[in-house]
Protein backbone atom coordinates (compact mmCIF):
# COMPACT_ATOMS: atom_id res chain seq x y z
CA UNK A 1 0.00 0.00 0.00
CA UNK A 2 2.77 2.12 0.64
CA UNK A 3 4.46 1.55 -2.70
CA UNK A 4 5.50 4.53 -4.52
CA UNK A 5 4.90 2.33 -8.16
CA UNK A 6 1.08 2.21 -7.22
CA UNK A 7 0.44 6.42 -6.79
CA UNK A 8 -2.25 7.59 -8.72
CA UNK A 9 -1.27 9.30 -12.02
CA UNK A 10 -3.40 12.31 -13.92
CA UNK A 11 -3.23 12.69 -17.30
CA UNK A 12 -4.97 14.95 -20.50
CA UNK A 13 -7.39 13.87 -22.26
CA UNK A 14 -9.11 15.72 -25.47
CA UNK A 15 -11.63 14.50 -27.30
CA UNK A 16 -10.61 16.69 -31.12
CA UNK A 17 -13.16 18.57 -33.18
CA UNK A 18 -13.81 15.49 -35.16
CA UNK A 19 -14.88 13.62 -32.23
CA UNK A 20 -17.22 16.36 -30.68
CA UNK A 21 -19.19 16.69 -33.85
CA UNK A 22 -19.69 13.31 -34.86
CA UNK A 23 -21.16 12.51 -31.10
CA UNK A 24 -18.63 10.60 -29.55
CA UNK A 25 -18.33 11.92 -26.36
CA UNK A 26 -20.39 10.02 -24.44
CA UNK A 27 -19.06 6.79 -25.80
CA UNK A 28 -15.80 7.81 -24.86
CA UNK A 29 -16.55 8.78 -21.44
CA UNK A 30 -18.06 5.55 -21.05
CA UNK A 31 -15.01 4.01 -22.21
CA UNK A 32 -12.96 6.04 -19.81
CA UNK A 33 -15.22 5.10 -16.84
CA UNK A 34 -14.97 1.58 -17.64
CA UNK A 35 -11.38 1.22 -17.63
CA UNK A 36 -10.82 2.66 -14.30
CA UNK A 37 -10.20 6.55 -14.63
CA UNK A 38 -11.85 8.72 -12.67
CA UNK A 39 -13.01 11.99 -14.78
CA UNK A 40 -11.12 15.16 -12.05
CA UNK A 41 -12.31 17.66 -14.28
CA UNK A 42 -13.91 18.56 -17.83
CA UNK A 43 -14.62 21.45 -19.80
CA UNK A 44 -15.22 22.04 -22.97
CA UNK A 45 -13.29 24.80 -25.09
CA UNK A 46 -12.99 26.49 -28.62
CA UNK A 47 -9.26 26.65 -29.31
CA UNK A 48 -8.12 30.27 -31.72
CA UNK A 49 -4.83 29.90 -33.57
CA UNK A 50 -2.84 30.94 -31.15
CA UNK A 51 -3.84 28.39 -28.42
CA UNK A 52 -3.62 25.59 -30.75
CA UNK A 53 0.26 26.70 -32.17
CA UNK A 54 1.40 26.66 -28.47
CA UNK A 55 -0.39 23.57 -27.23
CA UNK A 56 1.64 21.65 -30.40
CA UNK A 57 4.48 23.95 -30.50
CA UNK A 58 6.74 20.37 -30.57
CA UNK A 59 5.50 20.02 -34.23
CA UNK A 60 5.45 23.68 -35.33
CA UNK A 61 8.29 23.16 -38.08
CA UNK A 62 6.62 19.79 -39.14
CA UNK A 63 4.53 20.13 -42.84
CA UNK A 64 1.64 19.59 -41.36
CA UNK A 65 1.57 21.76 -38.88
CA UNK A 66 -0.71 24.18 -41.04
CA UNK A 67 -4.05 21.58 -41.20
CA UNK A 68 -3.02 20.53 -37.63
CA UNK A 69 -3.93 24.11 -36.20
CA UNK A 70 -6.44 24.37 -38.93
CA UNK A 71 -8.22 21.12 -37.71
CA UNK A 72 -7.54 21.43 -34.21
CA UNK A 73 -9.71 25.35 -34.22
CA UNK A 74 -12.45 24.25 -36.70
CA UNK A 75 -14.53 23.38 -34.01
CA UNK A 76 -14.88 22.73 -29.88
CA UNK A 77 -12.62 20.37 -27.77
CA UNK A 78 -13.72 18.78 -24.72
CA UNK A 79 -10.79 18.47 -22.23
CA UNK A 80 -10.68 15.74 -19.46
CA UNK A 81 -8.12 15.04 -16.60
CA UNK A 82 -8.04 11.91 -15.92
CA UNK A 83 -6.84 10.08 -13.23
CA UNK A 84 -5.78 5.96 -12.05
CA UNK A 85 -2.56 4.27 -11.32
CA UNK A 86 -0.44 4.61 -14.72
CA UNK A 87 -2.47 6.61 -16.48
CA UNK A 88 -0.67 8.30 -19.18
CA UNK A 89 0.71 5.20 -20.48
CA UNK A 90 -2.74 3.41 -20.24
CA UNK A 91 -4.94 6.27 -22.09
CA UNK A 92 -2.26 6.40 -24.76
CA UNK A 93 -2.76 2.77 -25.16
CA UNK A 94 -6.54 3.19 -24.83
CA UNK A 95 -6.38 5.45 -27.73
CA UNK A 96 -3.94 3.35 -30.11
CA UNK A 97 -1.60 4.49 -33.05
CA UNK A 98 -1.82 7.97 -34.22
CA UNK A 99 -2.83 7.09 -37.54
CA UNK A 100 -6.41 5.89 -37.19
CA UNK A 101 -6.40 3.92 -40.63
CA UNK A 102 -3.29 1.90 -38.72
CA UNK A 103 -5.41 1.48 -35.54
CA UNK A 104 -7.84 -0.23 -37.42
CA UNK A 105 -5.88 -2.69 -38.38
CA UNK A 106 -3.42 -3.36 -35.32
CA UNK A 107 -5.67 -1.85 -32.60
CA UNK A 108 -9.28 -2.47 -33.97
CA UNK A 109 -10.58 -1.70 -30.13
CA UNK A 110 -8.83 1.78 -29.76
CA UNK A 111 -10.57 4.73 -29.33
CA UNK A 112 -9.30 6.25 -33.02
CA UNK A 113 -9.93 2.98 -34.41
CA UNK A 114 -13.21 3.48 -33.22
CA UNK A 115 -13.83 7.11 -34.31
CA UNK A 116 -10.71 8.27 -36.09
CA UNK A 117 -9.95 8.61 -39.89
CA UNK A 118 -6.12 9.09 -40.41
CA UNK A 119 -3.22 10.44 -38.74
CA UNK A 120 -4.71 13.92 -38.74
CA UNK A 121 -8.16 13.47 -37.86
CA UNK A 122 -7.54 11.30 -35.15
CA UNK A 123 -10.41 11.97 -32.64
CA UNK A 124 -8.79 12.09 -29.38
CA UNK A 125 -5.57 13.37 -27.19
CA UNK A 126 -3.07 12.14 -24.80
CA UNK A 127 -0.04 13.41 -23.03
CA UNK A 128 2.71 10.95 -23.93
CA UNK A 129 4.89 11.33 -20.70
CA UNK A 130 4.19 13.16 -17.19
CA UNK A 131 6.25 15.94 -18.44
CA UNK A 132 3.50 16.84 -21.25
CA UNK A 133 1.00 15.95 -19.27
CA UNK A 134 1.90 18.22 -16.40
CA UNK A 135 2.58 20.87 -19.18
CA UNK A 136 -0.48 19.98 -21.20
CA UNK A 137 -2.47 20.13 -17.47
CA UNK A 138 -0.96 23.95 -17.04
CA UNK A 139 -2.08 24.81 -20.22
CA UNK A 140 -5.48 24.23 -20.07
CA UNK A 141 -6.36 24.88 -15.92
CA UNK A 142 -3.38 26.70 -15.07
CA UNK A 143 -1.14 29.73 -15.86
CA UNK A 144 0.99 28.79 -19.21
CA UNK A 145 1.68 31.74 -21.27
CA UNK A 146 -0.53 31.05 -24.62
CA UNK A 147 -2.85 28.77 -22.77
CA UNK A 148 -6.33 28.86 -22.06
CA UNK A 149 -6.87 32.02 -19.64
CA UNK A 150 -10.81 32.08 -19.21
CA UNK A 151 -13.16 28.74 -19.26
CA UNK A 152 -16.34 27.06 -17.52
CA UNK A 153 -15.59 23.82 -15.92
CA UNK A 154 -18.88 21.71 -16.35
P1 LIG B 1 1.96 13.18 -32.57
O1 LIG B 1 2.41 13.82 -31.28
O2 LIG B 1 2.99 12.53 -33.42
O3 LIG B 1 0.82 12.08 -32.31
P2 LIG B 1 -0.08 11.80 -31.02
O4 LIG B 1 -1.32 12.65 -31.15
O5 LIG B 1 -0.40 10.34 -31.14
O6 LIG B 1 0.73 12.11 -29.80
O7 LIG B 1 1.23 14.26 -33.46
C1 LIG B 1 0.36 15.20 -32.86
C2 LIG B 1 -0.80 15.43 -33.79
O8 LIG B 1 -0.36 16.00 -35.02
C3 LIG B 1 -1.56 14.17 -34.20
O9 LIG B 1 -2.46 13.73 -33.22
C4 LIG B 1 -2.25 14.64 -35.45
C5 LIG B 1 -1.22 15.57 -36.08
N1 LIG B 1 -0.44 14.86 -37.12
C6 LIG B 1 -0.80 15.05 -38.45
O10 LIG B 1 -1.72 15.81 -38.76
N2 LIG B 1 -0.11 14.39 -39.41
C7 LIG B 1 0.92 13.53 -39.11
O11 LIG B 1 1.51 12.94 -40.03
C8 LIG B 1 1.26 13.34 -37.72
C9 LIG B 1 2.39 12.42 -37.35
C10 LIG B 1 0.56 14.03 -36.77
MG1 LIG C 1 2.04 13.59 -29.28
Amino acid sequence: PCDASVEKERTLAMIKPDGVFGNYTDKIKEVILESGFSIITEMVVQLDEGNATVFYVEHSHRDFFPGLVKYMTSGPVYIMVLEKVNAISDWRALIGPTDARKARISHPSSIRAMCGLDSEMNCVHGSDSPQSAAREISFFFGEMPGGIVRHEEL
